[in-house]
């Protein structure tokens, strides 16, 4: 993700966000290099999709991820995690955590399928709507085995090559 990309990842945002996160946000996400991994998903040239993660002391904590509500269901966002898990697997990333709605099934399907399990819920954690977040994590990312679990992924998405 590009600054100018921003522009468009946020009209993606705030149609499928309850509570988007503002152009100001993404441009200083954007400004933490270091930490921060942001991809997007293209087609066409257009953005259809985004995805991104917080990088710190072997963890990678993913902020958000997002397909355009027209390009859903079409395995834009199977692609997008696979490349952000990826990505923090290069930057040495071991665990992986995200917080998803409670009632958001499709989501967790996806995060399941690499491997992300519940571990809790945090009770009012969007609020806006007073909705619960489900802590998910997902351990030993580097090691041989959840390699083989990605590759196995990879197949299916025809991704990583
Ligand atoms: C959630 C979201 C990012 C998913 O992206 P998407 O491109 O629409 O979804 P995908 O086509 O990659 O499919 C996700 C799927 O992985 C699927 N999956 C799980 N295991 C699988 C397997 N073994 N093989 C194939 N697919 C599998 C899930 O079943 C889910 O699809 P389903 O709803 O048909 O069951 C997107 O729908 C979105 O932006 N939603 C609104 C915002 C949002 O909820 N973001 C997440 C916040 S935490």
């Amino acid at each position: 993700m590009r600054r100018g990309d921003v522009a468009t990842v946020i009209a993606i945002e705030r149609d499928i966000f309850p509570e988007p996160w503002s152009a100001a946000l993404y441009l200083a996400e954007l400004a933490g290099r270091a930490t921060r991994r942001y991809l997007v998903a293209r087609a066409g040239g257009e953005v259809v999709g985004y995805a991104g993660c917080m990088l710190i002391v072997g963890e990678g904590h993913i902020t958000t991820l997002g397909v355009d509500s027209a390009w859903q269901g079409r395995r834009i966002g199977a692609r997008l995690l696979w490349r952000l898990v990826d990505e923090a697997r290069a930057a040495g990333a071991t665990a992986l955590t995200l917080e998803v709605r409670v009632l958001n099934t499709t989501a967790q399907r996806l995060y399941q399928w690499f491997g992300f399990a519940p571990v809790g819920i945090r009770r009012g954690y969007y609020a806006q709507t007073g909705e619960d977040g489900l802590i998910m994590w997902v351990h030993d990312v580097d090691s041989a085995l959840y390699g083989a679990r990605l590759e196995e992924i990879a197949r299916e998405l025809g991704e990583g090559g």
